[in-house]
């Protein structure tokens, strides 16, 4: 039988990175968060001191990298050129940059087919803004998770305080609605939800319940089909 894979898109702070984590813990499935990847590459080109904002010169330095993927306790990580950038890739330089990196297509193309690639290495949960509409159109269980842009403002300025002990809520919300804005108004690939997903606003949801559905709804088929 094949592999399942689970998509879940949504936009930023709407809770899908640990709803992604904690579905795919529950089911021993593999992790994998696409966005890394993108940000992976951000880290490379300010390591590299390639401009963002020079495509052909990000493209350039992507063709020159190697990436080498591998699984590690159920997660999926990968090093560039030898390194893995595991570590940096939460930090402001890259924060800030990567939403202009995700834009360039030659740079999409590329992730999509790695992120295609990783099927191969059995089930998986695998979160973004394109999963279940450009990676995995035919995956069999395709969610969406929202929030009200108030409450993904809160969830990320307790995050924040928590990582870097600062940030205002209201600067918080506003650099939210400029990420959104970018990566639903983009050409290639904007964050829309795809063809067949369910719809969950966790807005006043909590994460274990957000994840139980999602839990239940996907051993309710494994017990169909087995
Ligand atoms: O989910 P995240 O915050 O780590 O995403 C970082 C950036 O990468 C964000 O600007 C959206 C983009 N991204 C994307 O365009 N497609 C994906 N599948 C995942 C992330």
């Amino acid at each position: 039988m094949t592999n399942y894979r689970i998509a879940i898109d949504g936009p930023a702070a709407s809770g899908k990175s640990t709803v992604s984590r904690e579905v795919a813990r529950n089911l021993k499935f593999m992790y994998v968060d696409s966005g890394a990847l993108y940000r992976g590459m951000t880290w490379k080109a300010v390591r590299e001191g390639v401009d963002v904002k020079d495509p052909e010169a990000v493209i350039d330095l992507m063709n020159r990298s190697e990436w080498d993927f591998f699984e590690e306790d159920l997660t999926l990580k990968f090093t560039i050129d030898g390194v893995d950038p595991t570590d940096h890739l939460r930090s402001e330089p890259v924060r800030e940059r990567v939403a202009d990196i995700a834009v360039i297509q030659e740079i999409r193309a590329f992730m999509v087919a790695r992120l295609q690639e990783t099927a191969a290495f059995g089930d998986l949960v695998m979160e973004g803004r394109d999963i279940g509409s450009v990676v995995f159109p035919d995956a069999l269980f395709k969610y969406y998770l929202d929030a009200d842009p108030e409450e993904r403002a809160r969830r990320r300025h307790k995050e924040l305080l928590a990582t870097e002990g600062r940030g205002e809520v209201s600067e918080v919300l506003s650099s939210l609605a400029r990420r959104d804005k970018m990566d639903s108004t983009r050409k290639t690939a904007p964050l829309q939800i795809p063809l067949g997903a369910r719809v969950i606003n966790t807005t006043g949801m909590t994460i274990e319940e957000v994840v139980d559905r999602i839990v239940s709804e996907v051993n309710e088929h494994r017990a169909a089909s087995a």
